[in-house]
């Protein structure tokens, strides 16, 4: 399924220099879903090129969808479709492939999709996305291995989700697009990209209102139009390059950063003795002392601390002068690269949700091994100030969301090569 991939990186040399960001992968990725739901093209411009991405495309061509690329803009001809069926195969590997469900039923009121499994990061059930369908008049079967949904139509209800959900706030705006009547959803979560989600559909023809707060109500309609779409910054990415720049203790400019969806992320930055400045667009840090500990960081749902964030801030706290503790309270096993990190020196005790971070003065490169997307990322930057050459191996998995970041590395003068 995957080469297997290493990124090798020489450690050693602070952070210098100006990189670029890329488009958001998680505003792509429920974009693309949503793109099923229109008989017709829809373009995405600056669309990120990392697997994920490609692996939504392959299972939208897998549905009869023709594809294509300029550049970073992605072309997808919804048409004809003539499959509403996703196999294991592709499910199991795109967990958040479970909302072209409901873009399938709001289409051809049927979908089957294998249930999507657990990952290294938590068990990651889908109940809220079930069950959002099922208050819509959507009947689920669950037959050998395969969940088969239909509905004689979707119907506009009121919503409450039991707890603040990114995938299952999307899944039900996009199943409300095509319902019959309005659909108001409450308890929503609030993440930037649920609120890019709405502007893109409203450029379809979508009427959704009250995206980024915890109440979205959308009025179903029969008719979507072509429509062209730039994908914001991804402030994942940016908040990791920042983290870069932090445990080099470098100086770096980011030229299109999302700097108002990183609030909370820049305030532990500061805490950690990050400075930083925006001008014209471009977030110019100095995080030369940036060696701050961080007594207590807790992730949180938007606009709190990302729990995607949370790995490369551990990777920065492992070389800080003093104790910092972790709180993980959205997956319940977002702690696996610190095993890793410990191999390379550092001092990190779990506790559960708790992670308890010693400050060491070096980290040390070796071989240590990605377990998931944001965890490997912060191995990287562990790399990047480790003494000597650090060899991450499972690279596929970083690739899943990050655009060569070996040549956003270079751009910033650090070193690292990619062997397949
Ligand atoms: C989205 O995942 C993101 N992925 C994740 O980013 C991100 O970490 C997460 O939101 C939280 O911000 C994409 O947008 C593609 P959730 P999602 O539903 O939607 C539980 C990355 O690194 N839950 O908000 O799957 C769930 O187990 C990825 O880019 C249920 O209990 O996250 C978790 O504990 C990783 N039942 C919590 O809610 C459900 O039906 C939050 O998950 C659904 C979720």
């Amino acid at each position: 399924m995957f080469d297997l991939k290493s990124i090798r990186i020489q450690g050693g040399c602070p952070l210098n220099g100006t990189v670029r960001i890329q488009g958001s992968k998680n505003a792509a990725l429920p974009m693309m879903a949503a793109a099923v739901l229109h008989r017709g093209t829809t373009v995405l411009h600056n669309c990120p090129r990392i697997a994920d991405v490609s692996f939504m495309e392959k299972i939208l061509r897998h549905l009869g969808a023709r594809t294509s690329w300029k550049g970073n803009s992605l072309s997808l001809d919804c048409s004809c479709l003539q499959n509403t069926s996703i196999p294991a195969e592709y499910a199991c590997q795109m967990r958040c492939s479970i909302i072209l469900l409901g873009a399938l039923l709001g289409r051809f009121g049927r979908g089957a999709i294998a249930p999507p499994g657990g990952c290294v990061i938590g068990k990651r059930p889908v109940d809220l996305h079930l069950s959002l369908l099922e208050a819509m008049g959507v009947h689920i079967e669950d037959e050998n291995e395969m969940l088969k949904a239909y509905t004689s139509g979707l119907k506009g209800r009121i919503i409450c989700f039991s707890r603040q959900s990114v995938g299952a706030t999307e899944h039900g705006i996009i199943a409300a697009v095509l319902a019959q009547g309005t659909t108001c959803l409450e308890n929503c979560a609030k993440e930037p990209e649920i609120v890019w989600l709405a502007e893109f559909l409203k450029g379809m023809g979508a009427s959704v209102t009250g995206a980024g707060t915890e109440r979205i109500c959308i009025r179903g309609t029969e008719k979507l139009h072509d429509s062209e779409f730039t994908i914001p910054p991804d402030r994942i990415v940016a908040g990791t390059y920042l983290c870069a720049a932090a445990i080099t203790r470098g100086r770096i400019c980011l030229e299109n950063p999302p700097v108002s969806e990183l609030s909370a992320f820049l305030g532990i930055y500061g805490k950690m003795g990050g400075q930083y400045d925006v001008v014209g667009g471009k977030l110019i840090a100095d995080a030369s002392r940036a060696y701050g500990p961080v007594t207590r960081l807790e992730t949180e749902v938007y606009p709190g601390f990302s729990t995607d964030l949370q790995s490369p801030v551990m990777a920065v706290l492992t070389l800080a002068r003093g104790k910092s503790h972790i709180r993980e309270n959205i997956f319940e096993d977002r702690f696996r690269t610190a095993q890793e990190l410990v191999r390379m020196g550092a001092h990190i005790r779990l506790n559960g949700r708790d992670a308890y971070i010693d400050g060491v003065k070096r980290l040390s490169g070796c071989q240590v091994k990605a377990q998931e997307l944001r965890g490997g990322a912060a191995l990287i930057l562990a790399g990047l100030a480790a003494q000597g050459e650090t060899c991450v191996e499972n690279f596929h998995l970083v690739e899943r969301g990050y655009e060569r970041i070996q040549e956003d590395i270079a751009a910033l003068g650090g070193r690292a090569v990619v062997e397949e």
